[in-house]
């Protein structure tokens, strides 16, 4: 892994034990900020995520060998941690049956709210084509809804086999209802468990758009999934990732609290869905940790292309290969 041209190999053993330090921060509660010679530790906890970043300083001189930080020109980078194993985002509480009942609660009015939002169709659009599925490829929607994900597939790969799996039966009442999708092989089930929700692959492509941030325990359902994939095939995560940048969380916070929860609450009568949604999206992975997930589960050329509009930055269409 490089960061800004630099390996892991490089930096790490300029860090000191910072799996150590991880841990004293659980436990004893150290400082957000903790300095240690040219090196600057953030540290940001979540109830149950913890995630570390380092903003690392040091220098380089005109021949690349590294110097004294007061003797030469500073280079700057951020450094994400990439020797950290991925913390586990897991609450559970957090079951898949209880997370059917809030969409079940909302699956009337989610189309409507959502094409309120600008944006969301056309970037559905992008991280379909984004997957590079063939035309006859088998695709998975997975965490589909009410079909505005599979919509954006089937308009995209019209001579695929499509299979939408969702855990909320009144949403996909919804995404049955619809025309465009009568080819679609609509299933209720658990995206903890394919096989057991009678949607076993294998497939050439999955979709997964606001999806993996839902489920109960991420990691070991990005591991089942795995095997559910053709070698060789595609997976795009379509999914908010603000942790990590001060500035994007910011946007999001605001559209979250100043739009998002008003309007919801206003045309579906009930905002904790929407609340969920701010709050587990904060604490969710940002663009680089969630990358590194998708890698520890084994996917390879992962990588993430952008968004337009508000979303720039926000949202993004994380790309993985099994
Ligand atoms: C925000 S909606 C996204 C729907 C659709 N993909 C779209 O882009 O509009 C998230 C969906 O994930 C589903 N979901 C959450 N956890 C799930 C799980 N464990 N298994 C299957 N579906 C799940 C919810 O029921 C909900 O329909």
């Amino acid at each position: 892994m490089t960061h800004n041209g630099i390996t892991a190999e490089e930096w790490t053993p300029k860090l000191p034990d910072s799996a150590g330090f991880l841990g004293a921060r659980c436990a004893l509660r150290l400082p957000h900020e903790y300095k240690h010679r040219h090196a600057t530790y953030r540290f940001d906890t979540c109830e149950r995520h913890v995630r570390v970043e380092a903003a690392y300083r040091w220098q380089v001189s005109p021949r690349g060998a590294s110097r004294p930080l007061e003797h030469s020109r500073t280079l700057r980078a951020v450094v994400y941690h990439a020797r950290m194993p991925t913390v586990p985002f897991v609450d559970p509480s957090r079951t898949s049956a209880a997370i059917a009942d809030e969409f079940d609660h909302v699956a009337a009015r989610y189309d409507l709210l959502q094409r309120l939002n600008p944006g969301y169709s056309k970037h559905l659009a992008w991280s379909a084509r984004r997957l590079r599925a063939g035309a006859r490829a088998r695709i998975l929607d997975l965490c589909c809804g009410t079909g505005l994900s599979t919509e954006a597939i089937v308009a995209t790969y019209p001579d695929a086999s499509v299979t939408g799996l969702d855990v909320s039966a009144g949403m996909l009442e919804v995404a049955r209802r619809k025309p465009a999708l009568r080819h679609v092989r609509f299933v209720q089930g658990d995206a903890m468990d394919l096989a057991a929700s009678g949607a076993a692959g294998p497939y050439d492509a999955v979709l997964m758009a606001y999806g993996i941030r839902n489920v109960p325990d991420p990691d070991t359902c990005l591991l089942r999934l795995r095997e559910h994939i053709v070698p060789g095939g595609r997976i795009a995560f379509h999914e908010y990732l603000v942790s990590g940048s001060l500035w994007h969380r910011a946007v999001w916070n605001a559209v979250a609290g100043s739009i998002i929860i008003p309007l919801g609450t206003l045309a579906t009568g009930r905002g904790e869905l929407f609340r969920y949604l701010r709050k587990s999206v904060n604490e969710f992975d940002g663009r680089r940790a969630f990358e590194a997930r998708v890698r520890t589960a084994g996917f390879h050329d992962v990588h993430t292309e952008p968004m337009s509009g508000w979303q720039r930055g926000i949202e993004h269409t994380v790309i993985a290969t099994r």
